[in-house]
């Protein structure tokens, strides 16, 4: 649709063997500590609601992404980092969504879609920085990938770049007035290169996530003037605290048959990440940002 920025490659941020390396260690390993709609991504939590309720809250969350895309009863719907489906699903099963795209790096998650076999439901396994569709969308929702998009060596500047290309993409994507839902984990309260330097910083960008930053808000804000208007800002990071304490309680619990799924080296490494993950979240180092973008024009 866009030829003037096919050039772009996934150079710019993970690689999909990079992407590959976190997410398919195996299906059957994520199914164990993941609730059961197999979201990888920060709920959205009601005011001292039950632990035992991440099924019900990662529903929510992606509730309040198609309403915040404002993708109810629209014809095509595009999901950019579609994990193992959990929007798309929901997008044609309960929003009356005719077709709902997603792209992933990931050919587990890409396998996973695939055997859904839903008629409404089309997967590509395609980072944005290639994908080229023909007919353009109603909406589009982002949740969880955009933390991908970007390599730590960047300078700030190359950053907002490729961030700018990835929002010009999604523009010339979406049909005049559509809207986008984005949802991404930020660095807050401390400049990156001072959380870089913390222990376990090197631990989860060689070991985690490899090939992968994190944006800063201000980032997002350039990238996207002018292209999208910044509708609705919220920071939710004491909701990755509670989503993560789940995730490490299942995860623990299920400790045996991870180690058999996967082995007692991933265990240790994810038992690790998580925690310091929580951290992060929990000091305010790093942020849970929902944006609600409306195109320009
Ligand atoms: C943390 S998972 C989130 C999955 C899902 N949105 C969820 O909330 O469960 C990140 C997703 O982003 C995808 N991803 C990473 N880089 C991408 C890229 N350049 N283009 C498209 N998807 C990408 C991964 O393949 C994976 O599906």
């Amino acid at each position: 649709m866009n030829a003037a920025t096919s050039t772009l490659s996934t150079s710019t941020g993970a690689s999909a063997a990079a992407i590959q390396h976190h997410y398919d260690v195996g299906n059957d390993f994520y199914q164990l500590w993941l609730d059961p709609t197999m979201v990888y991504s920060c709920a959205l939590w009601e005011e001292n609601e039950p632990s035992s309720n991440l099924e019900k809250a990662q529903i929510r969350k992606i509730d309040y992404h198609i309403e915040q895309a404002r993708a109810q009863g629209k014809k095509r719907v595009l999901d950019i980092g579609c994990g193992w489906g959990g929007i798309l699903k929901r997008l044609v099963n309960e929003h009356g969504v005719d077709q709902a795209i997603g792209l992933t790096l990931s050919e587990a998650q890409a396998d996973w879609v695939r055997s859904l076999n839903h008629p409404q439901i089309e997967v590509h396994l395609e980072g944005w920085q290639n994908y080229e569709p023909t007919v353009p969308f109603d909406a589009i929702t982002s949740v969880g990938a955009f933390e991908h998009f970007v390599k730590p060596e960047l300078s700030s500047a190359e950053k907002i770049e490729v961030y700018r290309s990835f929002f010009q993409r999604c523009h010339g994507w979406l049909n005049p007035g559509g809207s986008m839902s984005l949802q991404t984990i930020a660095y807050g309260k401390r400049k990156p290169e001072e959380v870089q330097k913390l222990p376990g910083a090197k631990f989860a960008n060689e070991e985690i996530f490899p090939e992968s930053d994190s944006p800063r808000l201000a980032e997002i804000a350039e990238a996207a003037e002018g292209i999208f208007e910044i509708v609705t800002v919220r920071n939710d990071r004491l909701d990755y605290v509670k989503t993560l304490e789940v995730w490490l309680k299942n995860l623990r619990a299920r400790r045996a048959e991870v180690v058999q799924a996967a082995g007692e080296a991933v265990f240790r490494r994810y038992e690790r990440y998580l925690y310091l993950a929580l951290l992060g979240f929990l000091t305010g180092d790093l942020l849970l940002l929902r944006l609600t973008l409306r195109r320009i024009g």
